[in-house]
């Protein structure tokens, strides 16, 4: 890879011409991603399980200008993920940025989490996220280029009273996923990174927001002292999707005011 030039040096954070991907596209991080990708230039794709809950992000996508696409698509079927890609590739001709915002987050004691409900959190939230970069990395790979961005939580760093047994379980294994899937497509000219959030509040983290208490317990692990904001999201989207992170692969980036720090 040659030095850039001044330009390229000074536009390293622009995704004009990019086409990103956005899992769980309809949901509050999802959306603001996508929005927030497209306000730097790229177009937009949002996939999730329902057209209706897309058209929302669509329609903000377009707002600022750029071009979306709205597929339904469940990430742990292997074979609409499959034809989502197709779909992108049929529009838009490539892939150059994945964020696989989808993922759902259950708490019980770990000594009462019913069974049936840690498996599916670990399908969601492992398996699609698999599966998903398993499809569009294979696009990457042939194109010899691409930037995937999973996400993870501070969840998959520490331990937590909350009764995360699924859902730090699941975060652990996006977080080596990544590393995984970053050592073995460098090579194809693939970054692999993820963004382990703290706490957003939205559908996912309501029920934290409704118990004064654990909101209490949440916050007060935070050095920062207050939840994440949809643009501290955009910020780590946008450098890992960019240029600017070329050289950055296998990170786990955690976007969490300091709570992993200490
Ligand atoms: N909100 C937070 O505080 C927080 C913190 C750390 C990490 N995260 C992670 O960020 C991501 C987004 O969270 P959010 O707060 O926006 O939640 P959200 O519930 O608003 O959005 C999640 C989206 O994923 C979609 N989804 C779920 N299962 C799916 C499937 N099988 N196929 C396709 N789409 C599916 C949902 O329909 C929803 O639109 C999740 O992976 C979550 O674990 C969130």
């Amino acid at each position: 890879m040659e030095k850039m030039s001044n330009t390229e040096m000074k536009n390293m954070f622009s995704l004009e011409g990019k086409v990103a991907v956005i899992t769980g596209g309809a949901g509050s991080l999802g959306e603001g991603v996508a929005e927030g990708l497209a306000l730097h230039g790229a177009d937009i794709v949002v996939t999730g399980r329902t057209l209706k809950t897309l058209e929302e992000t669509v329609k903000k996508v377009e707002a600022v200008g750029k071009r979306a696409l709205a597929v339904v698509c469940d990430a742990t079927n292997e074979d609409q993920v499959e034809e989502m890609t197709k779909k992108v590739l049929e529009k838009f001709g490539k892939i150059d940025i994945l964020v696989t915002v989808a993922g759902i987050a259950k708490r019980h004691p770990a000594e009462e989490f019913p069974l049936d409900e840690f498996q599916q959190v670990l399908d969601i939230n492992v398996t699609g996220t698999f599966i998903t970069c398993k499809a569009v990395g294979k696009v990457m790979k042939e194109q010899g280029y691409g930037k995937i961005i999973t996400v993870s939580s501070v969840r998959a760093f520490n331990g937590h009273p909350g009764g995360y047994a699924a859902y730090a379980t699941s975060k652990g294994a996006v977080s080596i996923l990544t590393k995984q899937l970053a050592t073995e497509w460098a090579k194809f000219g693939i970054n692999v990174n993820s963004v382990a959030p703290a706490i957003f509040w939205t559908p996912l983290t309501q029920e934290v927001l409704e118990d004064e208490k654990l909101k209490k317990i949440f916050l007060d692990r935070i050095p920062m002292g207050r939840a994440a904001l949809v643009q501290d999201m955009v910020g780590a989207t946008v450098f890992l999707g960019s240029s600017a992170s070329d050289y950055i692969n296998g990170h786990v980036l955690p976007v969490d005011g300091g709570t992993v720090a200490g």
